[in-house]
């Protein structure tokens, strides 16, 4: 087939989604030759409609709420980090097969080390939810060497099963919000919990925050979060919204396509988002 390469965005509810603008952006930037799409596709016809899509000159995809698990079963490699996240985020259509990846736990990392200029290495870090987000992220964050990561969650047996999964590869323990150590303060707290979208601020815990803590949303907004006004609320020393992991998210799909890195740091700018 020829024309102009096809990538999209597969979710449900998908029209909020940024990506399309993203990637535009950085296919302006580096004179790549795409198109991108925003599709809207019931979780019942993920599988016809991914099928679908690349008959029709698709070269990759990216995979958003709620199908990131369920889309590992329709792959034919999954790489390493999307197998530990048990979840893809990014789907390559190479010439048979289709490879699955999950580049948002290495946005999450290039945002918080590149742009954020956070030291990982040793630092004690809390993670506030133990959902697909949480699962996504302790892998990457666990390569980048802290001395701890706590996951604290309202559900304390889903926080347990993930410091379980996760215990070989590092020093990761489970607790509930209130049973959060308050002798030494966390050098990054991140909230991974799905409660701001709903609008709710559950009893995060404030004894994990000082003026040296850095408090990171993976959501993000117009307005501040829930969380990071919190954060801010309890004098924390920096909030900062998800809006760069995002970005870096995309970059990493978009090289894994088009095999060029385009500059984040003037998307960022450009979606005007940056605190
Ligand atoms: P995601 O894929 O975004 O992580 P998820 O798997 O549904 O979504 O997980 C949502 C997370 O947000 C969970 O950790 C959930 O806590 P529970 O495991 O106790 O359900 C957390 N969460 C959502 N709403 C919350 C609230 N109001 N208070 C505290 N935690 C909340």
């Amino acid at each position: 087939m020829t024309g102009i390469d096809r990538y999209g965005v597969m979710g449900c509810p998908v029209s909020h989604s940024r990506s399309p603008v993203i990637h535009r952006l950085f296919a302006l930037q580096t004179g790549q030759q795409l198109q991108y799409e925003l599709l809207q596709v019931a979780p019942d016809k993920l599988d016809t409609a991914i099928q679908q899509f690349r008959r029709t000159g698709g070269k990759g995809l990216n995979i958003t709420v709620p199908h990131k698990s369920e889309v590992t079963r329709l792959v034919d490699h999954l790489s390493e980090r999307a197998s530990t996240a048990g979840a893809v985020n990014t789907l390559v259509f190479e010439r048979e097969q289709i490879f699955g990846d999950n580049t948002d736990g290495i946005g999450l990392l290039r945002d918080l080390t590149v742009n954020q200029q956070v030291e990982l290495r040793d630092a004690r870090i809390l993670i506030l939810g133990a959902g697909g987000a949480t699962r996504g992220i302790v892998g990457p964050l666990l390569e980048a060497e802290p001395a701890a990561i706590v996951i604290a969650n309202r559900t304390l047996d889903k926080a347990r099963a993930l410091a379980a999964h996760f215990s070989a590869s590092g020093p990761v323990s489970a607790c509930r919000f209130r049973q959060v150590p308050g002798n030494t303060a966390f050098d990054l707290v991140i909230n991974a919990t799905s409660a701001g979208l709903k609008g709710e601020t559950p009893p995060y815990p404030q004894q994990a925050v000082s003026a040296e803590t850095v408090c990171y949303d993976l959501s993000y907004g117009l307005s501040t979060t829930p969380f990071c006004r919190w954060a801010a609320e309890h004098g924390a020393a920096r909030s900062v919204m998800g809006w760069g992991m995002l970005v870096e998210q995309a970059a990493e799909s978009f090289q894994l396509w088009r095999g060029i890195r385009p500059d984040t740091i003037t998307v960022l700018k450009q979606i005007s988002v940056s605190a």
